[in-house]
C-alpha cells in the first residue's frame, strides 16, 4: 500500500514540477517527511516559506505554522495544509479576544510597566497582530532569548505567550529568574496584581501537553540505565527538567546534536518521537533513545497530517484543484506580517 502511494505522490510531483513545494516540520510522520523538499524547525520553515517562490507551499505541520507560512508568501503563493484538523493545543491556549481581556487587566496592575508581548510562534494570527499593535514580536524556540533582548531594548516588562516554559528557561538562560511572575487566564485567585507589577518576564499558563508530560525520573532512568547517554530536551520541557538535561535547544538544535555526535555516543532525546525515530534512521552509528522509554510522547496535532491526505492535496493539485487552502485574513495578515519581520530581522 505505501509503494503505491509513494509511486502516486512521486507521480503528482512530477506533474507538478517546480508549482510546489513541500514543507516538513521535524515532527512529521515519516510518510511525509520523505517527501519534503525541506524538513526544519520551526524557524527554518519560516525562512523557507519566505524563501520560497513555488505557487503552491504544502505544509506538512500544524495549523499555525501554515498561517505564519501564508502570512511570509507573496500574495500570489497558496498555501496547502493536508489537514484542516492539525491544530496545535497550545496555540489554542491564548486566544486573542482572552489576551486583549488579560492586557487590560495586566495594563491596569502595572500602569507604570512598558509592557512588550512577544508571542511563540506556537500561536494564532490574531495573536501574532495583537503582538505586532502592542510593539511586539514573535519567536521561536530557536531565538527566545534574542527577542526577549530585542523587547528588553524597547520596554522594561516581557509578557510571554503562550508558553510557560519556553518564557521561564528564557528567563534563566539571561538570568532573569527571580523576575518572573504568571499570569493565569483561567483563574482569577491566579492574578496576583502586585507580583505582576513588580516582575519583568509574565508568563501565559499555557504549555505543550507532549512536552509538558517527559519528568526528571525519565532523566534518572535513562542515567542509571545507560550510565554514558547524554540528554538533549526542547525548551517547551519542565524548568526541571531543562536543568537536568546536558543540552537544552529547538528542534534544529537536536538534530544538530546528533548529527555531531561521534560514532557510538548515546543520545536520549526529549522531544516528540516522530523526531526521535527519525534520529535513528538518519544517524545508525549514534545510539539514540527515547528519553521517556515506552511512554508515548506521540503529538497528536502532527499526526493529523496523513500521507493519505498528503496525496489527495497533490492529485487534487494536478487536477486544477486548490483543497484545503490556508489564507489568513487581510487585516490581521498586515500586521500579523510585522511581528514575524521583527522576529526574521533579529
Ligand atoms: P521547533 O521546531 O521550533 O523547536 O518547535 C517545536 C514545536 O513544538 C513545534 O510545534
Ligand atoms: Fe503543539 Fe506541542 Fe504538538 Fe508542537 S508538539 S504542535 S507545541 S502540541
Amino acid at each position: 500500500e505505501e509503494a503505491e502511494r509513494t509511486e502516486r505522490i512521486e507521480a503528482a510531483l512530477a506533474e507538478l514540477g517546480d508549482d510546489v513545494v513541500i514543507l516538513g516540520h521535524n515532527y512529521q510522520r515519516r510518510e511525509i517527511v520523505e517527501h519534503a523538499d525541506f524538513v526544519g524547525d520551526s524557524y527554518q520553515l519560516s525562512q523557507q516559506a519566505a524563501e520560497a517562490d513555488a505557487e503552491y507551499v504544502v505544509f506538512g505541520g500544524v495549523t499555525f505554522m501554515a498561517e505564519s507560512a501564508d502570512i511570509i508568501t507573496d500574495d500570489d503563493q497558496t498555501v496547502i495544509l493536508p489537514s484542516m484538523e492539525a491544530s496545535c493545543p497550545m496555540a489554542g491556549m491564548a486566544e486573542a479576544l482572552q489576551v486583549d481581556a488579560a492586557w487590560a487587566e495586566l495594563t491596569d496592575a502595572a500602569p507604570d510597566a512598558e509592557i512588550i508581548p512577544i508571542t511563540y510562534m506556537n500561536s494564532y494570527a490574531d495573536l501574532k497582530a495583537f503582538c505586532a499593535s502592542q510593539g511586539g514580536l514573535v519567536c521561536t524556540s530557536s531565538n527566545a532569548a534574542d527577542a526577549f533582548e530585542w523587547a528588553f531594548e524597547r520596554g522594561d516588562t516581557v509578557l510571554f505567550l503562550p508558553d510557560k516554559h519556553l518564557g521561564e528557561n528564557t528567563a534563566y538562560e539571561l538570568g532573569l529568574e527571580d523576575e518572573l511572575a504568571t499570569w493565569d487566564p483561567w483563574d482569577p485567585e491566579g492574578k496576583d496584581g502586585e507580583s505582576v507589577a513588580d516582575a519583568d518576564v509574565i508568563l501565559w499558563d499555557g504549555y505543550c501537553q507532549v512536552h509538558e508530560r517527559f519528568r526528571v525520573e525519565h532523566i534518572e532512568t535513562i542515567r542509571t540505565d545507560h550510565p554514558e547517554a547524554q540528554v538533549v530536551v526542547h525548551p517547551e520541557c519542565r524548568r526541571e527538567v531543562v536543568e537536568a538535561a546536558d543540552v537544552v535547544g529547538s528542534t534544529a538544535t537536536i538534530c544538530e546534536t546528533v548529527a555531531e555526535a561521534d560514532p557510538g555516543e548515546t543520545w536520549a532525546i526529549g522531544t516528540e518521537i516522530h523526531l526521535t525515530e527519525h534520529l535513528q534512521r538518519w544517524h545508525p552509528d549514534v545510539e539514540v533513545l527515547p528519553l521517556c522509554g515506552d511512554a508515548c510522547m506521540d503529538c497528536n496535532a502532527m499526526r493529523q497530517i496523513d500521507p493519505n491526505y498528503l496525496t489527495w492535496v497533490l492529485e487534487e493539485l494536478v487536477e486544477g484543484r486548490e483543497r484545503n487552502v490556508i489564507e489568513v485574513a487581510p487585516q490581521e495578515k498586515t500586521l500579523a506580517k510585522v511581528a514575524l519581520d521583527r522576529m526574521l530581522e533579529i
